[in-house]
């Protein structure tokens, strides 16, 4: 799905002209709607590179010194929040972790309020993850120019730097995307990371991306998304590349969905039997927290095909590669904005 962005959906097109900057560098990263194989592919080498200097006893490059990368958290976070908060001051940036809990927010400043506060302190990248659909967009929208805003997971809408993360983990171990077949399973209908999963998958080229979860856990709108759709997990894990296992979200679930957690597991829960029906060299993924018992068993979760782990590791360098090319692409920018208001003149 390489479109020329003339052939773009109406909606692709607009993410597109949030995002990126008139010459096609990130400035913001929403979502990856809109987002070409180049640009992944790009995301993932700069990843590549950023690996090493995690593996480094002086972890630090200093693309973003001197920056302030302002981390907002609205909804709980482990893996997200701390991976971002490494990443920026692996980056060298200045990070401040503001604790919604004890901010003004508790107070009932609104969201706007908070950032207009937090831009008057020269901030110069916001970290957001919301419980409501749509509001990094919003604030990208709105917020003053130069400023780089970087979506955490936002509702049941997008988590596109867990989806790189994972696409990274992927390329690590499967050397490509063209033929492989990969099962996202469980709890499509509530899970942003599935819709930004399905979205990468997609663009970078894989064979099949199959969904495999009952029919309460679907999305209605689940025939445009261009995947396969598999009820019996036990069919469904025939010929797989890759499964990646999904939590349920109870948090966002409104009435029964399901008969119980125990009839799920049966079903669903990736156990050594299930796992047994892929093909002997499928990896397992799970962007976490995980429930043991729940969607996943632990000798499959700590097993030699898992790369759980992996995967929370490759968040940092991940993270890295999206909020150095952001924050170059806001720099690009204003540069091209100084050099045309000085030719008005
Ligand atoms: N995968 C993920 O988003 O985990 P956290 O909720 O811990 O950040």
């Amino acid at each position: 799905m390489d479109q020329a962005p003339g052939s773009l959906s109406a909606h692709d097109r607009a993410s597109r002209n949030l995002q990126l900057t008139g010459d096609g560098q990130l400035r913001h990263f929403i979502t990856l709607d809109g987002l070409d194989r180049v640009m992944l592919t790009d995301i993932l080498d700069t990843a590549d590179s950023f690996i090493e200097v995690g593996e480094r006893t002086i972890k630090k490059v200093p693309l973003l010194r001197g920056r302030t990368v302002v981390n907002l958290f609205f909804e709980s976070s482990t893996r997200t929040r701390s991976t971002f908060e490494l990443a920026a001051k692996r980056l060298s940036a200045d990070v401040l972790n503001l604790d919604i809990n004890t901010s003004a927010t508790s107070k009932g400043e609104s969201l706007s309020d908070t950032l207009l506060n937090l831009e008057a302190m020269a901030s110069d990248m916001f970290v957001v993850r919301h419980s409501q659909s749509g509001a990094p967009h919003f604030i990208a929208e709105s917020v003053t120019p130069g400023v780089a805003i970087i979506n955490a997971g936002d509702g049941r809408h997008a988590h596109p730097t867990q989806a790189m993360l994972d696409m990274l983990t992927i390329r690590q171990n499967k050397h490509r995307f063209e033929g492989l077949k990969v099962a996202v399973v469980g709890d499509i209908l509530h899970s942003r990371v599935a819709r930004s999963q399905i979205r990468a998958l997609q663009t970078l080229g894989a064979e099949e991306v199959r969904l495999i979860a009952p029919g309460t856990l679907l999305p209605a709108d689940v025939d445009s998304l261009g995947c396969t759709v598999e009820y019996d997990m036990r069919k469904g894990m025939a010929d797989l590349d890759v499964v990646i296992m999904l939590r349920l979200q109870k948090e966002r679930m409104e009435g029964a969905l399901l008969p119980s957690e125990r009839e799920f597991y049966r079903l669903y829960g990736l156990d050594t039997e299930k796992l047994a029906l892929a093909k002997p060299d499928c990896i397992v993924m799970h962007p976490g927290p995980i429930n043991r018992g729940v969607e996943i068993e632990s000798a499959v979760a700590d097993g030699p095909q898992s790369v759980i782990l992996s995967q929370v590791t490759n968040g940092i360098a991940i993270r890295m590669a999206v909020m150095s090319m952001a924050m170059s692409g806001q720099v690009a920018e204003r540069a091209g904005r100084s050099r045309q208001q000085g030719g008005e003149q």
